[in-house]
């Protein structure tokens, strides 16, 4: 299950995306995914597929807060326990039930584990504990690997050409001689980048989180500002961004589809120059070149090389 993606924590949506009475199903690393609501408002997580005959239970309906299979009408409830079984009262119940996931509900934002037996719980950024900060979001979905939409989060010296109108104003593209010093510190979370250009201090820091969140510091004076892309494999070559805005003014949730047209212009600036990576997973052995402006995306392959796939790929050469 959830090949090289298990055992990890993902966001998934928006708490208040999941509607009660209403099942929703995702793509999660090539599995079928249906949340759903139970009775007292509890969310729940269940492989999408029957055990009975293998259809999605997505397609079904949400009844008293368990699941009802579309095809023959078997219901479930958030732990996977079978509840009912039509036109056979006698049928063992107990041995008839569907697989359950880890689902928190933290941070207004819905977390999955991608395994069964979590050791851990979501590691959430404290930009969510501080004052005042309201939460919007969207998701777009990319067609390529989830590694390639994590680098691009990671990578600073693509903003004055990819971003030149958005994010990377500020950082002319013309100065080609100038020198940019990329540092990455290791946090218990993942990575803390930061940059300088010519020796000076850029703003801007940005956060790293096992697996596949970023987040950007992009405070104007006096205010909060966050940005976030969680990058969520769907299949092997479909990613869906969850883009989330956190700030702590202009916080009419009027103001929302403001903030989110902001999130997805910069990501739609990205879209069609990272679809058309070759190959579209990040190659582990050789067919690139880097440069040391390239130690967050290095930085990033090592830790996806040692924690998911297991350490058993081949070295990642680094220039
Ligand atoms: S396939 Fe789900 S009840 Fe038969
Ligand atoms: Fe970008």
């Amino acid at each position: 299950m959830f090949t090289n993606f298990a055992n990890v924590w993902t966001p998934l949506s928006l708490s208040r995306d999941l509607k009660p009475g209403r099942p929703l199903g995702l793509k999660i690393a090539g599995e079928r995914v249906v949340l759903f609501r139970d009775a007292a408002g509890q969310p729940g997580a269940l492989i999408d597929r029957c055990p009975h005959r293998g259809v999605a239970l997505s397609l079904g309906k949400v009844v008293n807060g368990q699941i009802e299979c579309p095809f023959h009408g078997w219901r479930f409830d958030r732990t996977g326990a079978n509840c009912g079984v039509p036109w056979n009262p006698d049928a063992k119940r107990d041995q008839l039930g569907a697989t359950a996931l880890p689902l928190r509900e933290t941070a207004g934002l819905l977390w999955l584990h991608t395994g069964v037996a979590p050791e851990t719980e979501p590691e959430i950024s404290e930009s969510f504990s501080l004052p005042k900060m309201t939460l919007c979001a969207q998701s777009v979905v990319w067609n390529v690997h989830w590694t390639r939409v994590m680098e691009n989060m990671l990578d600073m010296p693509h903003l004055p050409f990819v971003h030149r109108r958005t994010i990377g104003k500020a950082l002319s593209r013309t100065v080609l001689g100038a020198r940019m010093d990329i540092t990455v510190e290791e946090r218990p979370y993942g990575l803390r980048l930061s940059s300088a250009v010519d020796g000076v201090a850029r703003p801007g820091v940005l956060d790293y989180r096992f697996p596949n969140m970023m987040e950007l510091f992009i405070d104007p004076p006096g205010r909060r500002l966050r940005l976030m892309v969680a990058s969520i494999p769907q299949e092997d070559a479909s990613t869906r961004l969850l883009l989330l805005t956190l700030r702590d003014f202009a916080r009419a949730p009027l103001l929302d589809p403001l903030f989110r047209w902001m999130n997805a212009r910069i990501a739609a600036e990205d879209k069609a120059i990272v679809e058309s990576s070759l190959p579209p997973d990040i190659p582990l052995s050789g067919g690139e070149v880097s440069v040391r402006t390239d130690a967050p995306t290095l930085a990033f392959r090592r830790l996806y090389r040692q924690r998911l796939l297991g350490g058993d790929a081949r070295p990642i050469p680094e220039t």
